[in-house]
């Protein structure tokens, strides 16, 4: 291990110079994978857009059932068409997602903790990747309690499931967790979202924060951004134009979504910010008109 004194704080950013290694593949970092990689990570990012709009609904493995989420079987259906990815658990998915809709699966690989603890940080890795793969997986997300008591077995698991996924081709979403007492700086992010590509995953999923920028450029895998507690509508769609236009490869949107309104605008909504780039104000324009066709 380095000795980290006297380390200094990283400074050049060049977050105005493109990533230079994507090669012809419009993922990042993904120019040297194998083909069933690329082929698996194609279908989480649109080639068309190198973009992403990931629903998530995993919710329930630590939470039960929660607001938005009672019905699995009534709110999937109602938004997969929308979504270029699902996020959920096995069972969410095999329950209540019907099989013939053909969207990528990144499924939630890691548990370990309940609501009924105070220290959620402790999960490993419970899906075998022999499960994943009959499920047709197109990545496995573990989480990581980057600075939590949870750390080093959240970080034994997610290189578990790069090595395992590296044999069998599968992508390895890495998601950064912010809990109650942990930090939510960018100096955090610029450190978990750089361990876990580090670690060799395939995907970051992080939350946004200041100085998004840098973030986005000193992770040299894409970053797709957590929605976070429900807030109105039209910060949510501010919060994910902000963050595509920091350089995010896309959301992985649950409570700001299924928590909506209209959650089946809110998600053409976002697609329509992620996607064509619209504006958070252009956007909150059209989500009104889908969900108030009258006025
Ligand atoms: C954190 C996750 C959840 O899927 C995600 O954070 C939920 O999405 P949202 O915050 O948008 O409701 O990966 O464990």
């Amino acid at each position: 291990m380095a000795d980290i004194e006297g380390m200094k704080d990283a400074k050049q950013f060049a977050q105005d110079v493109e990533f230079s290694s994507s090669g012809n593949f419009h993922v990042k970092g993904a120019a040297n994978l194998d083909w069933g990689m690329k082929d698996r990570l194609s279908r989480i990012f649109r080639p068309d857009t190198g973009k992403t709009v990931m629903l998530a609904f995993d919710h329930g493995y630590f939470m039960g059932p929660t607001s938005g989420l009672e019905r699995l079987d009534l709110l999937i259906p109602d938004l997969a068409e929308h979504a270029d990815c699902l996020m959920g658990t096995r069972g969410a998915i095999r329950t209540s997602a019907p099989a013939n809709y053909n969207k990528s699966i990144a499924l939630r690989v890691s548990s370990g903790s309940s609501v009924l603890q105070d220290d959620l940080s402790k999960e490993s890795l419970v899906v075998s990747m022999e499960d994943a793969i009959k499920m047709n997986a197109s990545a496995v997300a573990v989480q990581t309690f980057i600075g939590a008591d949870g750390q080093k077995e959240t970080i034994e698991a997610l290189n578990q499931a790069v090595n395992l996924g590296s044999r069998y081709s599968i992508p390895t979403m890495g998601v950064v967790a912010v809990g109650k007492e942990m930090e939510r700086t960018t100096r955090f992010f610029l450190l978990a979202t750089r361990m876990l590509a580090e670690f060799g995953v395939q995907i970051v999923k992080t939350y946004y924060c200041d100085d998004f920028e840098k973030v986005a450029s000193t992770t040299p895998v894409p970053l797709v951004v957590a929605g976070g507690k429900k807030v109105p509508e039209k910060d949510a769609l501010t919060l994910a134009s902000n963050s595509i236009r920091s350089g995010a490869a896309g959301v992985d949107m649950g409570r700001n979504i299924f928590q909506s309104e209209n959650p089946k605008a809110m998600i053409q909504a976002v697609n329509k910010v992620v996607h064509e780039g619209m504006s958070d104000k252009e956007a909150y324009e059209f989500y009104l008109h889908l969900a108030n066709p009258e006025k």
